[in-house]
This record gives C-alpha cells, sequence and structure tokens, in this order.
C-alpha cells in the first residue's frame, strides 16, 4: 500500500536486492576485494561481522562475480541441517554418490575435489555462512577435510563466515590447525553516518523514487538508532514508510521514524 502512496515501482529495502544493485559501501567494497584476493591466491579465508551487517549479501555477490566455467560453488548455511548433510551435501555438489562412513566421505570428498580440478580445471569454492554456530568437532572435521595439498598449491577456495565470537574461538588453541591455514580475514563494519542516508536513498531510487521521501532529520533519527546496521536501517525504512502512508504524510519527518522505532522495538 505504501508503494503506490509514494509512488514506487518496487518493493525498496527488499531482502532479495541483486548484487548488480548493491549499496557501494565501504566496507562491502572491501570484503569484496578481500574475496577477490582469495580468488586469486586460493586457500581459506575468514568474513566476519555482526547480525546484519551484510556477510550473506557479499558472499552473494562474490558468488555472482564468479564465472560458472572457471568455479563451482557450493554454498552451506549452518543454520539449515547437521552436519553430514552437509558433508553428503559435499560429496554431491563434487558429483559424487556419498559414502555410508565419515571417513570413507571425507575420502570422497577430497578426491572429488582433486577430480574437478584436474580433469574438469574448475576450481570448487565452499561458502560456510553462519559458523559461528558450528561444534567444535566440525571446525576440527574442517581442519581435516580441506588439509591437502595438491603441487603445493590449493587446489580450492573455502569461506568461512560468521559473527565476530567466530574469530574468538577459532583463537583457541584447539582450532591452530585451521587457524594457521587462513590467509584472509575481512571484519565488515556497519556503515557510517554518511553512508545510512545514502543507503537510504540508493535504495528508493533503485525502487522508483521521484523524489526525495525522508527529511534529512528523519534520516539522521534512522542512523542513531540504526548505529549503521543495514538490516536495522531496512526494518526502520520500511517500518516509516508504513506509517507515512497510513498518516498521509508525503515526507517522512523523525516524528514518524519515531513511531517506527518504537513499533519495531528497535
Ligand atoms: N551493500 C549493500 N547494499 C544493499 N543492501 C545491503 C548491503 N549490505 C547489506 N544489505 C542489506 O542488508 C540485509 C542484511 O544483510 P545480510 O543478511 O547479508 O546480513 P548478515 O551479516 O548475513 O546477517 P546475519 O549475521 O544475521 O546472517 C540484506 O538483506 C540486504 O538487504
Ligand atoms: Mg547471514
Amino acid at each position: 500500500m505504501y508503494k503506490s502512496f509514494y509512488s514506487l515501482a518496487q518493493t525498496p529495502f527488499s531482502k532479495e536486492i541483486r548484487p548488480l544493485d548493491a549499496f557501494p559501501a565501504t566496507d562491502y567494497k572491501g570484503a569484496l576485494n578481500a574475496l577477490k584476493y582469495l580468488e586469486k591466491s586460493k586457500g581459506i579465508g575468514l568474513l566476519i561481522g555482526e547480525p546484519g551487517v551484510g556477510k550473506t549479501f557479499t558472499l552473494r555477490s562474490f558468488k555472482e562475480s564468479l564465472s560458472p566455467s572457471l568455479y563451482q560453488v557450493i554454498y552451506f548455511p549452518l543454520s539449515t541441517g547437521g552436519v553430514m548433510d552437509f558433508y553428503r551435501g559435499l560429496a554431491y555438489g563434487l558429483g559424487e554418490e556419498p559414502k555410508f562412513r565419515k571417513v570413507d566421505l571425507f575420502r570422497q570428498i577430497q578426491r572429488g575435489i582433486e577430480r574437478i580440478v584436474e580433469e574438469r580445471r574448475i576450481t570448487p569454492v565452499f561458502i560456510l555462512d553462519e559458523m559461528h554456530m558450528a561444534k567444535d568437532a566440525f571446525l576440527q572435521d574442517i581442519a581435516l577435510l580441506f588439509n591437502f595439498q595438491m603441487d603445493s598449491t590449493n587446489p580450492f577456495i573455502l569461506v568461512l563466515s560468521g559473527l565476530p565470537h567466530l574469530k574468538t574461538r577459532l583463537a583457541l588453541n584447539h582450532h591452530r590447525p585451521l587457524t594457521q591455514r587462513i590467509i584472509m580475514k575481512y571484519e565488515i563494519q556497519p556503515l557510517t553516518k554518511e553512508e545510512v542516508s545514502n543507503y537510504i536513498d540508493h535504495h528508493l531510487k533503485i525502487a522508483g523514487a521521484k523524489m526525495p521521501i525522508f527529511t534529512e532529520a528523519a534520516k539522521e533519527a534512522i542512523t542513531l538508532r540504526s548505529q549503521g546496521w543495514p538490516r536495522v536501517i531496512n526494518t526502520l525504512t520500511i517500518n516509516s514508510l508504513l506509517f507515512g502512508s497510513q498518516l498521509n504524510k508525503e515526507q517522512i519527518d523523525e516524528e514518524i521514524v519515531r513511531l517506527a522505532i518504537e513499533d519495531s522495538k528497535l
């Protein structure tokens, strides 16, 4: 309903935003560059950040930037299944019928990786999201599973992503075999004050807004409350648009934002 009230062609601040429409925040570009470095050097990288800062979206952009004729991307968010599902998924993803026992499955995955690298000249890219949820045993498995080298170079790319405490956990002694092999680390920071305002304008422009809908004071209120976390900005702006249209306000001021903040309990 607010879409027609504000003459928007599309729903703004959508989760399904295309990488092409990304807001070019400094840290978004920084994280993508770090991933591009990993693409060249291959090996293991770590991408961390607070909830809603844009990790999954950045990983999606990275995935879409890779040519399917050179890279095979296997994305696995830990919230979606158990670790055995992950190993089986890996085997499937590599074109193998998964073996039953874990040891056999591991050997099979390693062979599968070698095969697609040597025979098809394709680099497998494993993206493990929400890794802060991983149990210690899984992190240790990952160290084992990806501890093989061909011609002394890494034949794969592995990205571990999660909340900042993943870094603290990985720093523990028993994870050193894995941590020592991480060659890229990037922590995505929230948007700066200036970026929040541009982020809001950017999203509204993509949605087809013809003129500014939020006053400067409204955007400042969102900046203050959101602390620059994109997901919070999305929620507050959508809520503000809802309230604004209900109250027949052509322009959204800080009063509407205050209502939106109260309503979203953020
Ligand atoms: N550079 C950007 N341009 C446009 N939208 C963005 C950008 N970064 C983040 N977003 C928006 O922020 C939302 C939240 O980002 P995302 O889901 O990637 O966060 P996350 O860090 O993975 O959070 P969580 O830790 O909860 O999984 C995305 O749905 C997207 O709409
Ligand atoms: Mg995420």
